[in-house]
């Protein structure tokens, strides 16, 4: 399943990248709402997410206000959509990290719960290494990731290029958002 790597105007807009089914776009204000209930205040959701806390809907919007792209820029957390629907099913997004050195990309992805089990993370973890090597020119991305979170590992594990697991990111570096669990450090890089 190759994502579509053109323009971003070419995809629609506001769209960052579009997979076969699903679209990674800039987040507009009527997806705060969305978001809050299908991702932020939901537990089973949160658990290996930013800090692992469920958000009030206030801190969702302020959350949303510092992180999120409200354009299309290729870096930065956006919304993840269904293609056919628009309806918002998780989010997404590159963003910089510092665990190994100051200018790398890390990618990741939080799905709603009824979007589970579909295999939504193996293809939009495969659509943003993509982007990362073929559009912004890297030559690594790395994805954060507990060591307790099997499903988020498994869809790692199903990327099209070498997976390096190493290393304990725990520490001050994983401070913003990383203190549930051991984290464990997953480097694709090329084959
Ligand atoms: C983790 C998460 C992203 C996985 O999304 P998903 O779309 O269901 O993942 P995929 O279907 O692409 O792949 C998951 C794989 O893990 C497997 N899996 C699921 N639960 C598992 C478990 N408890 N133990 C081991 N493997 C598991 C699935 O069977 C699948 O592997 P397979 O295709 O070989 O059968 C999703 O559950 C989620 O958003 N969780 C909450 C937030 C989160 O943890 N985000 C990641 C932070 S790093």
């Amino acid at each position: 399943m190759k994502p579509d790597l053109q323009s971003p105007s070419a995809l629609g807009q506001g769209v960052v990248l579009a997979t076969p089914r699903m679209v990674l776009r800039a987040v507009v204000e009527r997806d705060i709402l969305q978001l809050h209930r299908k991702v932020f205040s939901v537990p089973d959701v949160m658990i290996w997410a930013f800090g692992g806390e469920v958000l009030s809907f206030a801190e969702t919007e302020r959350f949303i206000h510092a992180r999120f792209n409200f354009d299309a820029a290729p870096t930065g957390l956006c919304v993840l959509a269904d293609r056919a629907s628009d309806e918002v099913i998780g989010l997404a997004g590159l963003t910089p990290c510092h665990a190994l050195a100051d200018d790398d990309l890390e990618f990741g992805f939080v799905f709603s719960r009824d979007a589970w089990g579909r295999g939504l993370a193996t293809e939009i973890g495969r659509a943003q290494i993509a982007l990362g090597f073929e559009q912004l020119g890297r030559t690594r991305m790395l994805a954060l990731v507990s060591t307790q979170n099997a499903a988020s590992i498994r869809a790692l594990e199903k990327s099209p290029y070498a997976m390096r697991f190493g290393g304990d990111t725990a520490g001050p570096q994983s401070a913003a958002g990383l203190r549930r669990g051991r984290r464990g450090l997953a480097t694709p890089a090329r084959p």
